[in-house]
């Protein structure tokens, strides 16, 4: 097991207790865009997950998605998302996890921690080392084809008007066992990882979001790509993760969205209005 490994799943823990207090109190939410919500609970997370890695390994770089920073050019560089799943979080909704990567400088991903409080469910995994949850290995699924299989998508708060993806979501909603939205994508990419979601999709993603839990799916047996089929990199912003064997088959049904070839047309809610008695 790496060095990293015990300590970052302890901050990870440490991290998922002070969130769980948040949680059972009252959230005060406040706005960072239209409806981007932050809560006191982002901002202590991050500063207790930031206070302990700078700590023990004073010589890396940081990036925190709530605003801390250490840009010195360092060989490695962590990815801190004290809260994934705000949203959820603030709502009372008990989906959201704790996400922590390590990423070398050439943008490697090295080391994913991920913590679910809500079931105390630790995600870890290291490059080459396999993918584990709560010490046991974890593997993607089985499912061959998309019509038998269950995924995973999100929609951003940020510049919703601009994103795609109901199409997305509504295409592939009808070609598969169905499409899940439970607004945490660190832990969608982890539900790929353990086998619960055959394939998750996103777009607008930032590298807090998806280096943990990209790396777990890797690690799991699952491929990760952009929508082209191109590697995912922290900086692509998309991602399609799978089990690896439905991949080629998701690409094939992305190709054919993007294209505007063989969509079912969304039925209307007008029409719909007037259907009822
Ligand atoms: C959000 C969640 C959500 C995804 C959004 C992210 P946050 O992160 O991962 O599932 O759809 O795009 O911004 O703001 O809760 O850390
Ligand atoms: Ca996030
Ligand atoms: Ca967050």
């Amino acid at each position: 097991m790496s060095a990293y490994l015990p300590e970052v799943e302890a901050i990870a823990r440490e991290a998922g207790a002070l969130l769980m207090e948040h949680f059972a109190r009252r959230v005060v939410i406040e706005y960072k865009g239209d409806v981007d919500l932050v809560t006191a609970a982002d901002r202590a997370s991050e500063k207790l997950i930031v206070e302990r890695l700078r700590s023990r390994w004073p010589e890396h770089d940081l990036v925190g998605e709530e605003g801390a920073r250490s840009d010195t050019g360092a060989d490695y560089r962590w990815y801190v998302d004290p809260l994934d799943g705000t949203t959820n979080f603030a709502h009372g909704y008990p989906v959201f996890c704790v996400s922590i990567a390590l990423v070398r400088k050439d943008e490697q991903l090295e080391v994913g921690v991920l913590y679910d409080p809500t079931r105390d469910e630790m995600f870890a995994s290291e490059r080459g080392q396999g993918a584990r949850l709560n010490g046991k290995p974890i593997h993607v699924s089985q499912t061959a084809t998309l019509s038998e299989s269950i995924l995973g998508t999100g929609f951003p708060s940020h510049k919703r008007h601009k994103n795609p993806n109901i199409h997305c979501y509504h295409q592939i909603t009808l070609r598969s066992h169905g499409v899940r939205r439970a607004g945490s994508a660190a832990l969608d990419l982890a539900n790929v990882a353990c086998g619960r979601y055959d394939g998750f999709w996103e777009f607008n993603l930032n590298p807090w979001d998806t280096a943990a839990g990209a790396l777990l799916a890797q690690e799991a047996g699952g491929t990760v790509t952009r929508f082209d089929g191109s590697p995912f990199r922290l900086d692509s912003r998309e991602v399609l993760a799978s089990n690896g064997l439905i991949h080629q088959e998701l690409l094939t049904n992305f190709a054919e969205i993007f294209a505007g070839r063989g969509l079912e047309e969304l039925p209307s809610p007008v029409e719909y209005a007037k259907t009822r008695g």
